[in-house]
């Protein structure tokens, strides 16, 4: 009788922890959307003025995500942060960003960006570090293509490709 009550407590208690197990297991959430860092939502704070490169350079940043590539296209959020440029060679950005979601499903909802933006190269991939409401305790990486460069006026459209583990 005590060895049959002992059973089916430890089963019960597999069945508890095999469940909040599951309840814990994070869902994958893919998303493409478009940066629009046009000059007009970026400003430069200041540099260092030693360097050519622009090392030290900070922009301030509050950019409208769309869509597509159509700057006019359906708006799901603005990108507010900073990113400084943090190679001497002038070939490495720092990025802090939040990604602050504005369309339904995601309202209200941000995405934190932080890392390495070598902005050179083709792809680039930074870190999702973190994240609130729908993202709380998000954890993932956006893969960064620019598809429209004009250094001169400072203007770039960015293609974000997110993989998002969540909760
Ligand atoms: C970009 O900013 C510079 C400096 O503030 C300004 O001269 C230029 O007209 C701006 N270009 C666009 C396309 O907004
Ligand atoms: C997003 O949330 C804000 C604040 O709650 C609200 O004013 C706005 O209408 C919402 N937008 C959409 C598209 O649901
Ligand atoms: C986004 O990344 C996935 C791989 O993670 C790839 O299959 C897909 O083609 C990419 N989409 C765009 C629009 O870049």
């Amino acid at each position: 009788m005590a060895q049959t009550k002992h059973i089916i407590t430890f089963l019960l208690l597999l069945a508890i922890v095999t469940f909040s197990e599951a309840a814990k297991a994070p869902k994958t959430t893919k998303m493409v959307f478009y940066w629009q860092d046009w000059n007009s939502t970026s400003g430069t704070v200041t540099n260092l003025p030693s360097y050519k490169s622009g090392f030290g350079t900070i922009y301030v940043a509050d950019d409208a995500l769309t869509e597509s590539l159509d700057r006019t296209s359906t708006q799901v959020g603005r990108a507010h942060g900073m990113y400084v440029t943090s190679a001497l060679d002038g070939s490495d950005f720092h990025i802090l960003m939040s990604f602050v979601f504005t369309s339904k499903e995601y309202n209200g909802s941000t995405l934190e960006i932080q890392g390495s933006d070598r902005l050179f190269e083709k792809y680039r991939e930074v870190s999702i570090v973190s994240g609130t409401g729908k993202f709380r305790l998000a954890r993932g990486f956006i893969m960064m293509e620019t598809i429209f460069l004009d250094i001169k006026a400072n203007n770039a459209i960015i293609r974000v490709n997110a993989t998002i583990l969540r909760y």
